[in-house]
């Protein structure tokens, strides 16, 4: 309490002026849409119903599913690297050797290590993650894998450069680890985004809706805003917002009056704490569709607003196309509609955009077995039209992969 409010993220791109509906894909084989109408921005939920089953089969890997490749990451409890196999086809190019890689959210380096392992010709490798402990296990697990690595190649070491840094900053890394790689660009870059299994299970983090813990949420430790400082001292209208742009939660008034209400008894300040409240507005069962559900969207709203999480994701997804060579490929992995929309909409932007940077007319070649339908635009081209969404194999030996999506985009080879 006693904190003052100070607008961070700029309000969501979502016109509440205009009628517009989304698909959130909940689990395997299901999609709830969800209808915005009214100007007064008041979400209404229409009926959930299972989506197509030949929509589900389009997005779906093909790629056989390889137990082998996770099977050290599911049996010393580490995260488990989310469609690894098909991250590892993206940089498998025949005539293209990766020789530079950005990871941008190395987690526990589960891709960093496998891409390492699968590409001896790399030569530079950059990692990032702004979170601490993320990045002091990353690190742990590189040192590892580099020393039998370079014990199989005395020819040529793997120059490593890791930072604790925001993926947003990542034109000034790139700048900071060789002047030749700013200008000529990587070859690959991969954001895995979301939390990692470490963030999540550790309940001090204040992530879960599992286990209680402080309101805290915040990615970087050293950031100031926590999520218990928007639950009680944010004026009501942005409580009000988040909960409705960012959870995309129907109920969002109701727990607004809440949190308003709780804030007259000292506030909130633990999970549970918040989790009766939402319990209390929605009653009913918890189920799939029941309170947890809001709860989980809840959490989701106050995770983005304390990490300001989607403008980080837009201004980081431009600044990494700018950092790639020609012809290089950034890969995109997200776990919930709202990133996945700003994407896909991003890619879009980014292959037509009209300021900065001259138009190459060549068009792109993919001919690898994954990439189904393009998108060419003046400055990339679109890989996956639709994203991959995992396997039903991977979804049976990892939960977590549920609602992944994998968006591609490759920028133009040079002329
Ligand atoms: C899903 S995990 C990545 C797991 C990793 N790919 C692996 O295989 O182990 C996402 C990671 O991104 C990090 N992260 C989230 N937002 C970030 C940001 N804006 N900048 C840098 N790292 C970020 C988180 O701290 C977390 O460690």
């Amino acid at each position: 309490m006693g904190r003052l409010f100070i607008p961070r993220a700029a309000p969501l791109a979502l016109s509440h002026t205009k009628l517009f509906t989304f698909r959130t894909t909940t689990a395997a084989a299901r999609a709830t849409t969800t209808t915005y109408a009214s100007s007064k921005g008041s979400p209404r939920r229409s009926v959930s119903r299972p989506l197509p089953d030949s929509l589900v089969r389009r997005t779906r890997s093909t790629r056989e599913f390889n137990e082998e490749e996770i099977e050290h990451f599911l049996s010393n409890g580490t995260h488990v690297p989310v469609l690894l196999g098909e991250v590892l086809d993206v940089f498998d190019r025949r005539g293209r050797p990766l020789r530079s890689f950005v990871d941008c959210t190395m987690g526990a380096a589960g891709h960093s290590s496998s891409i390492i392992r699968a590409h001896p010709e790399l030569e530079i490798f950059i990692g990032l993650d702004i979170d601490p402990v993320a990045y002091k296990m990353a690190n742990v697990q590189l040192d590892l894998i580099l020393n039998n690595v370079e014990a199989e190649r005395k020819d040529r070491a793997l120059q490593r450069y890791t930072y604790l840094r925001n993926f947003r900053d990542i034109r000034s890394i790139v700048r900071q680890v060789d002047a030749n790689i700013s200008s000529d660009g990587v070859d690959g870059i991969l954001m895995d985004l979301g939390m990692s299994s470490m963030q999540v299970n550790n309940a001090e983090r204040g992530f879960s809706v599992l286990n209680d813990g402080p309101l805290d949420m915040r990615m970087n430790p050293l950031a100031s805003l926590k999520a218990e400082d928007i639950l009680n001292s944010w004026p009501e209208a942005e409580v009000g917002r988040i909960l409705r742009e960012y959870g995309e939660e129907s109920n969002w008034r109701k727990i607004q009056t809440k949190i308003m209400k709780a804030r007259t008894g000292g506030g909130l300040h633990s999970t549970n704490e918040l989790l009766n409240l939402v319990r209390s507005a929605c009653g009913g069962p918890a189920g799939r569709q029941g309170w947890m559900k809001t709860a989980t969207r809840v959490f989701q709203a106050l995770r983005i607003a304390v990490n300001d999480e989607l403008n980080s994701l837009r201004d980081a997804l431009f600044a990494a196309f700018d950092c790639l060579a020609h012809g290089g490929r950034l890969a995109v992995i997200s776990f919930h509609s709202l990133e996945d929309r700003i994407v896909k909409q991003t890619f879009l932007d980014i292959i037509n955009r009209e300021e900065g940077g001259s138009p190459v007319k060549k068009k792109n070649d993919c001919e690898e077995e994954w990439c189904k339908q393009k998108i060419d635009g003046k400055f990339g081209t679109i890989l996956t039209k639709r994203p991959i969404t995992p396997s039903t194999d991977e979804e049976k030996l990892n939960r977590r992969c549920r609602g992944a999506k994998l968006r591609v985009l490759q920028k133009v080879p040079q002329e």
